[in-house]
This record gives C-alpha cells, structure tokens and sequence, in this order.
C-alpha cells in the first residue's frame, strides 16, 4: 500500500514539477527515504530523465559534535537556523528554551542571555565551554517542576508519535499563557503510518492552542551516519534531502493534556572519541569481561538502516557517529576505557589503568578498529 502510493506520488511529481537531479527528486519525496525512492525508480523508467550531481563536500557543522544516530540527530542547515532566529525576533520572544535544538542555540545564544538547551548529548556540554545554559537530561522522563515559565519552546524531536506527545506536553507545563510551541513537523511520506500520526499530533497540539502549519520551513544537513549509507548503498545523494513543515502551537488553554504511556530513561552514555561521538547503552550486557560481537558477518559493522524500528539497530548496544554498530558485553570497562581516552589519556596507558587481559585488550581493540575505520 505504501509503496504503491509512494509511487504513485513519484510519478506526479516527476511529470509536473520535472526534478533534474535525484538529489531535487529526494527533497520533493515529502519525507520517504532515499534508499526507497532510489529502488522504486531503480525498478522503472523513473529515473531516465535525472542526473547524478556530485556536490562535493557540504558545509559539515564542526562547532557541535558529530551526529550519533541514537540521538536521531539531524541538524538545521543555515538558512533554516536563519529563519527560526528571525521568526523569534518577530514574534519577540524574550524567554526562550529550546528541546534538542543545539544548532540553533548556536545562534541563539549570541543574542539573547535568556535561552536554555535540553538535551541529552553529553559531548554538547565542553563543545560549548560547559555554558550553564545547556541542561542536560533525558527529555522524555525529566521534571520540568518548579521551572519559570518559557515565553517560547522551540522542538525537533525525533520523529516518533510517542516522542511528539511526551515532549509537546512537557513544552506545555513549563509554557506561559499565550507563548508558542515551535515544533518541526515530519512529512506524509516517511513511512507507512506517517499520515495518520500526523493526524494525531495535530489533534495533540489543538489541545494546547490554536495552530499554525509552515510547509517546507525546514531543510537539514545530511549527517555523516546517512551519508556512510548512502555511499554502502550506492545512493546518488550528494547533498541535503531531508525537509520538514513547521508547526507553531499559540497556547490559549490550560488542558489537561492525555497520559502518555512512560517511556524508558534512556542509558546510553555519549562520549566523544577523535570528531566521532560514541553511544554505548549502559542497560545491556554491563558487568563481566570485555567481548565484541559484529552484527553481520565477516566483521561487517556498518548499519544498513538508519530507523529504530530495524532489527539489528536494536539489538545493537555500540554505535558511532558515522554508522557503525557492535554488540559488546562488559560494557561498563568499555565505557571506563573510553572516557579516558576521551579525556586525552593515551590508548596504551588507559589499557593499563583499566587493568585488561590479554584477551580484553585484544577485544578492546576490535572496537578501535570500528572508531579509528
Ligand atoms: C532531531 S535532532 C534535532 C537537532 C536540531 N535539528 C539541530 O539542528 O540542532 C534531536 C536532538 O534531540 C536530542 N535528543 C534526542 N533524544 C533526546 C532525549 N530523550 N532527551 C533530550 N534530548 C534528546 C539529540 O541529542 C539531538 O540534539
């Protein structure tokens, strides 16, 4: 079903808006995947009329670390920030909190004191000189209790209905009477049952407010963990693909918003190893001694998906910043071992301080190898 209207919707807009390049082709796919766009127009003449346009390297956002694809983290581009700095402007909006939004808290910051990040990604915080601004937590179970009031909460949350529902209601409890949810709104195109849960998260918002709906605002760089896939899979996509609508929520209520089923606290801890930032989920396979195994065969570590939902993603408990996964037991010596080399310790003199054996080390190492690939 999917498929077929995913194709039927490629097959108008190859007619009427005539893309020249796969890459125009990607942005106008209303959020579908490029790997399945690419085999839908693969398997017909779709694609007959399109080029592959080599762009060479994009601007790559050094200030904040590499995107981990357990953080689904897909930044803003520039003109994107650009537009959200001067949408708040507008609006003038004096006290501001940003949920997962650290490109734009870049921008931010420089022109306003009174702007707070939440969000988990550890490395975040010396990227930005432990500015005090940066709170770091796990947005989905932290209490926002006691907080003074924001007069506009920017959010791009990953894109999961139950995501969508728990950080709206958490914006709501700390959001004045008549402020502004901003919220990045994915399109009817990104899997199967995207319509209707865009249905749900509209439904969701007019609880709080009246809405407001932006089409194409959002445009976001492409990060090295997609564009690893891309490469592996022989995707002619080059340069930024990915596009979002806006939402912006005016709140004029004070509902009480539905329960939301709880989510687990998230455990991976985050660390930054080279330019590559490292997630290793501290709930699986914690004590005991050091043992990696490649989730595919011949040493094969490179994820060919980039959704939650793929089975091996899940079972997964390593990952880095340019899509390579293991499954480690002994991870909280793991972990030890890698904040030191973190913190600037030599590799041979953090073996030694964590005391491994011969095999530890010697496992130990297969994950270097998927770090320093
Ligand atoms: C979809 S990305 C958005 C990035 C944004 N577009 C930007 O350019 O800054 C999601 C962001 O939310 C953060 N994040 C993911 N899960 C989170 C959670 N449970 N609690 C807090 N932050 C989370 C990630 O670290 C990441 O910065």
């Amino acid at each position: 079903m999917y498929l077929e209207a995913l194709k039927k919707y490629i097959e108008s807009i190859v007619a009427t808006n005539k893309p020249e390049s796969y890459e125009d082709l990607f942005r106008l796919s209303k959020g579908a995947f490029p790997d399945v766009v690419y085999d839908l127009v693969l398997s017909s003449d779709l694609g007959k009329n399109l080029k592959r346009k080599y762009l060479g390297f994009k601007v790559v956002n050094n200030v904040i670390p590499e995107s981990n694809p357990t953080n689904y983290d897909w930044r803003f581009d520039h003109s994107t920030n650009k537009k959200l700095v001067s949408l708040i402007k507008k609006r003038r909006h004096k006290r501001i909190a940003l949920f997962g939004t650290p490109s734009l808290f870049i921008a931010l910051s420089k022109i306003t004191n009174d702007v707070t990040l939440y969000d988990i990604n550890e490395p975040l915080k010396s990227h930005f000189n432990h500015d005090e601004r940066i709170v770091l937590v796990d947005i989905n179970t932290f209490d926002f209790r006691d907080i003074l009031p924001f007069d506009c909460i920017i959010i791009d949350p990953p894109w999961y209905l139950n995501y969508y529902k728990i950080w709206l209601k958490k914006a709501n409890s700390i959001l004045k009477m008549k402020g502004e949810i901003i919220v990045t709104l994915f399109q009817e195109m990104l899997r199967p049952k995207a319509k209707n849960e865009l249905k749900a998260i509209k439904a969701f918002a007019r609880k709080i407010g009246s809405i407001e709906l932006e089409q194409n605002y959002v445009s976001y760089i492409t990060p090295l963990f997609e564009t690893e896939l891309f490469n592996f899979k022989n995707i002619p996509c080059y340069g930024n693909w990915r596009v979002a609508d806006l939402l912006v929520i005016r709140k004029e209520r004070n509902s009480l918003l539905p329960a939301i089923r709880k989510f687990k606290k998230d455990n991976w801890t985050r660390l930054e190893i080279g330019t590559q930032t490292i997630a290793i989920d501290g709930n699986k396979s914690q004590g005991g001694k050091i043992k990696v195994r490649f989730p595919y065969k011949k040493n094969d570590s490179l994820i060919k998906s980039v959704s939650e939902r793929d089975f091996v993603r899940r079972e997964v408990n390593f990952m880095t910043s340019r899509n390579r996964g293991l499954i480690i037991a002994g991870c909280r010596k793991v972990i030890s071992v890698l904040r030191l080399i973190s913190d600037g310790v030599p590799t041979q003199n953090a073996l030694k301080t964590a005391r491994l054996s011969k095999a530890e080390s010697d496992e130990f190492q297969k994950i270097l190898d998927v770090i320093y690939i």
